[in-house]
């Protein structure tokens, strides 16, 4: 139990305001109803809650609860420290979110499904707060053991929210991301069966919104150049090609949720860092 909760937080100083920002949007999580209040100060985040007038410092919560709201409200909150790190990933989470969410629904599943979609989306990534910038930013080619530390960010993913065992669906959804049906990807290299609809939903919509970004090693493709990238890993049973024929068939719908996600999300970024994402 956190009594009259109130705790520190070092961030870099972009990171504070994103945080701040973040904190002011996050609905209600479930303390009586009462906000938390955030300042910075002297270089770090104060993050406490509120407590009834005349409550004692030392009065204990009477209960904690944290809905899907609260849950996608917190996820978001991540997203925006996961992608804002770099103006290549600023949009990145938000996109696949959408795509991921879109794409659920596409493929039937409940509306809690698709709201547990999002925000896996928005929490996929978080293994990279474990990457050095330089390396997310690197403009040239990167060497096999750089690229062997951006590959160790989906463990990471999955060993930061396993710590909420509660939350054992989405993280399967976030973190195998990058897991292939054919067994070649990371970073537990499951193959067919062992990867949910879920995990091979969020893999087509990773990749579809990855190829739709700029990146500083290559351009960013149109919507139906990224569909073709993305049939042929089906092809090669990297992918779910049922889940490619739902994108196929419905490539407008979802490519223009995932445009609005994205540009909202810059927007966001532009606020938070005085820039425009690349
Ligand atoms: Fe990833």
């Amino acid at each position: 139990m956190i009594p009259h909760a109130t705790y520190y937080v070092n961030l870099a100083p972009a990171s504070q305001q994103v945080l701040a920002r973040s904190l002011d949007t996050v609905p209600a999580v479930g303390y009586r109803g009462k906000r938390w209040l955030t300042t910075t100060k002297g270089g770090r985040l104060r993050v406490g809650c509120a407590s009834a007038p005349g409550t004692p410092a030392s009065a204990e919560p009477a209960e904690f609860r944290l809905d899907l709201e609260g849950l996608l409200g917190l996820a978001d909150l991540f997203r925006r420290i996961i992608d804002f790190r770099s103006p290549f990933t600023a949009t990145h989470s938000a996109g696949v979110a959408a795509t991921a969410a879109r794409l659920a629904c596409l493929a039937g599943l409940s509306e809690m499904e698709c709201r547990m979609m999002r925000a896996a989306g928005y929490l996929h990534d978080i293994g990279k707060l474990a990457v050095p910038a330089e390396i997310l930013e690197k403009p040239g080619p990167l060497t096999k053991h750089e690229f062997n530390i951006i590959k160790q960010h989906a463990f990471h993913s999955y060993r930061i929210i396993e710590s909420l065992p509660t939350l054992d669906v989405v993280n399967r959804w976030a973190s195998l991301h990058h897991e292939r049906l054919d067994g070649r990807g990371y970073p537990f290299h499951y193959s067919g069966r062992e990867l949910s609809l879920g995990s091979r939903i969020m893999s087509v919509a990773d990749v579809f919104t990855a190829l739709t970004e700029q990146r500083p090693y290559r351009h960013a493709m149109e919507a139906a150049k990224a569909l073709d990238v993305v049939r042929e890993l089906g092809c090669a049973s990297a992918l779910d090609l049922e889940i490619v024929s739902l994108l196929a068939s419905h490539l407008d719908e979802v490519d223009a949720e995932r445009r609005a996600a994205q540009a909202a999300a810059g927007e966001d970024y532009k606020a938070s860092t005085g820039k425009g994402p690349a």
